[in-house]
């Protein structure tokens, strides 16, 4: 694989845009491509980000032969069906949060990845997110003693028009996918393995998706995570690692942060600063292309594995809420 790598984007919403604005800011990324379901919206798309090539169909992407990669960011009900169209052709794939919308279509789309020898990455920014690196590091280096508790809220006011994606159960919508997802993944980061007890609860509010929720995950050593998330409630968004010497804070958003501090004895040791480059995307695009060019088939920063793990932890969360996603099979 020559030096630059060639994007395609399939799908032009909002997250679709700002990864547009991420590409631009890495020299070794060339956005070649653009798709939309329609013909015009994929035009308009690559006229303002300077795309040469717009598709009126996602399938005229998956089979352009000088794409090396195409980055999903369309709702999460249509994330197995777009990516694994796209491995099939022969194409990486970056896929956007959460992976699918349950643990048995996550399996299906690493399984055609590995089938494919394809690259496939979910798009979990925190992962690589340059201060996350130095958290870990302090982690590594024993400076709060062993871990013992997670407690990590990702919760955002929103106001959505009616049918909007994030509250929409037929696309997926509800606070656990959409944001109980960022929790999730930030405590498998933190503790390495999987939980052997989930308990969890959700409000399922008028838009018949879950409004909020909060999850405690127990693992083998006894490790707790307490976790938080919500869509319509203006609480924080930090996290906190407790360990038996110390705990870690981690400022708000503590998934794209920016400052973290580290106390022992409830002193105040260490604190870590750290601006956010761009918009946050070109981390996680910058670790595609790092893979690609060294000819990894996924990240170590989040394995295809643990993203299926993920998807577990939130399939036992949701059992108990009735909550039903459309081809959901739980
Ligand atoms: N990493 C992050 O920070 C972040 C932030 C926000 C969202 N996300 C994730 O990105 C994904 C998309 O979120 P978004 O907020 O960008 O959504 P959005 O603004 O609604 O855009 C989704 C796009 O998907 C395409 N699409 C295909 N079938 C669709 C259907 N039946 N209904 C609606 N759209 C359809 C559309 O593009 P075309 O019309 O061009 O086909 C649409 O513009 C979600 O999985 C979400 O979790 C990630």
């Amino acid at each position: 694989m020559n030096n630059k790598i060639k994007w395609g984007i399939l799908s032009t919403g909002h997250i679709s845009k700002k990864f547009a604005d991420a590409l631009a800011l890495l020299p070794d990324a060339v956005l070649a491509a653009v798709a939309s379901r329609d013909l015009e919206t994929a035009k308009n798309f690559a006229e303002k980000y300077n795309v040469p090539k717009a598709y009126g169909t996602y399938e005229e992407l998956a089979a352009d032969p000088d794409i090396d990669v195409i980055y999903i960011g369309t709702p999460h009900t249509f994330h197995l069906e777009n990516s694994v169209m796209c491995m099939r052709k022969g194409k990486a794939v970056l896929c956007e949060k959460a992976l699918t919308i349950n643990a048995a279509e996550a399996r299906e789309m690493v399984r055609v990845a590995r089938e494919q020898n394809v690259f496939l990455m979910e798009a979990m920014i925190t992962r690589h997110v340059p201060l996350i690196k130095k958290v870990l590091a302090w982690i590594r280096e024993g400076r709060i003693g062993e871990v013992r508790m997670v407690r990590a809220s990702r919760c955002a006011r929103g106001v959505f028009p009616p049918g909007a994606r994030q509250m929409n159960p037929e696309l997926g919508g509800g606070s656990l996918l959409d944001v109980g997802v960022y929790v999730i993944s930030f405590a498998s980061m933190i503790f390495q393995k999987s939980p052997l007890e989930t308990v969890g609860i959700g409000h399922i509010g008028d838009w018949e998706s879950d409004e909020q929720g909060v999850a405690i995950l127990k693992y083998g050593n006894g490790e707790i995570a307490d976790l938080s998330f919500a869509l319509r409630t203006a609480a924080v968004n930090e996290a906190y690692i407790f360990g038996t010497e110390g705990y870690i804070k981690i400022d708000d958003v503590f998934a794209v942060p920016t400052k973290a501090s580290l106390f022992v004895n409830k002193v105040e040791v260490e604190v870590l600063e750290e601006p956010i480059i761009g918009n946050a995307l070109n981390y996680e695009a910058e670790e595609v292309m790092r893979c690609l060019k060294l000819g990894l088939k996924e990240s170590p920063f989040m394995p295809m594995d643990e993203s299926v793990q993920i998807m577990e932890i939130m399939d036992n969360i949701r059992k108990p809420w009735g909550l039903v996603y459309p081809n959901d099979h739980l």
